[in-house]
């Protein structure tokens, strides 16, 4: 069977920085430590005032493509991935195609071209429909573009405002990949939920605790239906394992409860019931609530057992570190980070090859997707090709009046105007709503 996966990709992140614990702290009156230490964030990547949803999606796969000296005739499907569209009828796609046309030769007349809608899910939900249709045969010999672009902005003043973020992720996904290949293995969690929601408006209404408690149902959910195709997951099956990180606060809880998950009646937990001095099992307990109790108190007692808190830092920690220092790029976070994982294994000079990465995915609304992917020989490559750490070096430092202004100039009920923060240096920029944007 030909292996299919992604063969390559390219991050874009927004131009501006807010540093959280250092400028947004003060300003909100909170001690900077719930950032650095409760949300796990450093910063927040943030557009320029030339930049959306389209410039960055059209500058990640333009740097996908020319790296990767693919012309457009070797791509028959674009599909773009975002909770900031702007246009409910024209898809994202056919603007980023409108950008890309301007710089190289050909056409995308004869792509497939759409746009996926399920909150910070539909990233990966463009994946797995690339997978689909390249399995199907239906994909004549080309590749699939994903292109997973988000503006996460919420109202000032609102509670979300500490886990905001920009940037774009671009995906080529193509038989015989050089990154990844995904298996054909997906367990699905999802349910009607009205925990956030953007029903015709531009910031999300959000319901913040309870978001967070939807998310680890669907995840749990999730888990047990990817066992029930591909068999109980054991905690050293897989390298790594990227979770959709909306604040990487959030990943320590959900990395909890799928420890515990993967653990349940195995021999590794009952050396963890030993290490905790008491067993999670319902036997152990007379009555439901008693019990639910007693699992609480071990949750508590298993982040501290020396087992979880090395699987933690091997397995999880090393998905995060893009994330602290952006936030929330909703389709596009998951995608970052298993990129994260990946650069910390080639900075580590680990083997990476054969190994499995279990990817959690969620979007509110709600619903998770688990599956696998394994590392394909040319990875290393691929990773040592992203420019990340330049483009976050490079980003402009706002002050607190500057992120007023930027917040203005992209909340779409403001008329504001501003002089750009940052000067677009070979990159796409915005050109007005309803248009595509410029190539600079
Ligand atoms: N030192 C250390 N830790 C501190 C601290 C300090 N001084 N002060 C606070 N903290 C900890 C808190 O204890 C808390 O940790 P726990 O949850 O583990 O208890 C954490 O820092 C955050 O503090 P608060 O809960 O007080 O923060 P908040 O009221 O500002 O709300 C939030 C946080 C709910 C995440 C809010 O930012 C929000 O609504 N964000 C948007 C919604 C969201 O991202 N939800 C995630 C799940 S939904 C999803 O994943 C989809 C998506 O992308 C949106």
């Amino acid at each position: 069977m030909t292996a299919v996966g992604i063969d390559a990709l390219e991050i874009w992140t927004g131009n501006l920085k807010l540093d959280l614990p250092g400028t947004f702290a003060p300003q909100k009156g909170e001690d900077p430590e719930k950032y650095t230490k409760g949300l796990g964030l450093n910063a927040s990547s943030f557009p320029d005032s030339y930049e959306d949803i389209v410039t960055m999606g059209a500058n990640a796969a333009h740097r996908l493509m020319e790296r990767k000296g693919l012309e457009p005739d070797d791509i028959g499907r674009i599909d773009v991935a975002t909770e900031s569209a702007f246009d409910n009828s024209k898809p994202v796609s056919t603007y980023v195609a409108g950008c890309l046309e301007q710089v190289f030769d050909g056409d995308f007349h004869h792509a497939n071209k759409g746009e996926r809608k399920f909150a910070c899910i539909a990233g990966t939900q463009s994946l797995d429909d690339a997978y689909n249709w390249i399995k199907a045969g239906r994909n004549r010999g080309r590749a699939a573009l994903v292109i997973a672009t988000d503006t996460a902005l919420y109202a000032r003043g609102d509670a979300g405002e500490a886990t905001q973020g920009a940037g774009a992720v671009a995906m080529l996904i193509d038989e015989d990949p050089s990154l990844v290949e995904l298996s054909t293995h997906q367990g699905y969690g999802s349910a009607d939920e009205t925990d956030f929601l953007k029903p015709n408006q531009q910031f999300p209404s959000v319901d913040g605790k309870r978001s967070v408690q939807v998310y680890l149902a669907r995840m749990r959910e999730a888990l047990e239906d990817y066992e029930s195709v591909a068999g109980d997951v054991h905690p050293d099956d897989f390298a790594y394992a990227p979770f959709h990180t909306p604040f990487p606060g959030m990943v320590r809880k959900a990395a909890l409860l799928a420890y515990r998950h993967v653990t349940r009646d195995t021999a590794v937990e009952d050396e963890l019931a030993e290490e905790i001095g008491r067993q999670p099992r319902a036997e152990a307990f007379d009555d439901e609530e008693s019990f639910h109790d007693a699992l609480r108190e071990y949750m508590d007692s298993l982040k501290d057992t020396d087992r979880y808190r090395e699987w933690y830092a091997e397995t999880i920690d090393p998905t995060l570190a893009i994330s602290r220092e952006v936030g929330n790029w909703y389709t596009g976070s998951v995608h970052i980070a298993r990129a994260s994982a990946l650069k910390s294994a080639l900075e580590a000079g680990k083997d990476m090859t054969g190994s499995t990465l279990l990817v959690g995915s969620y979007g509110s609304g709600a619903q998770a997707e688990i599956h696998a992917e394994t590392v394909c020989p040319g990875w290393e490559e691929e990773i040592e090709a992203l420019n990340v750490d330049e483009q976050l070096t490079a980003r402009y430092e706002m002050d607190w009046a500057d992120y007023e202004e930027v917040h203005d100039v992209h909340n779409h009920d403001m008329d504001v105007e501003m002089e750009e923060f940052t000067a677009p240096e070979g990159e796409f920029a915005f050109d007005g709503w309803g248009r595509m944007g410029e190539r600079k």
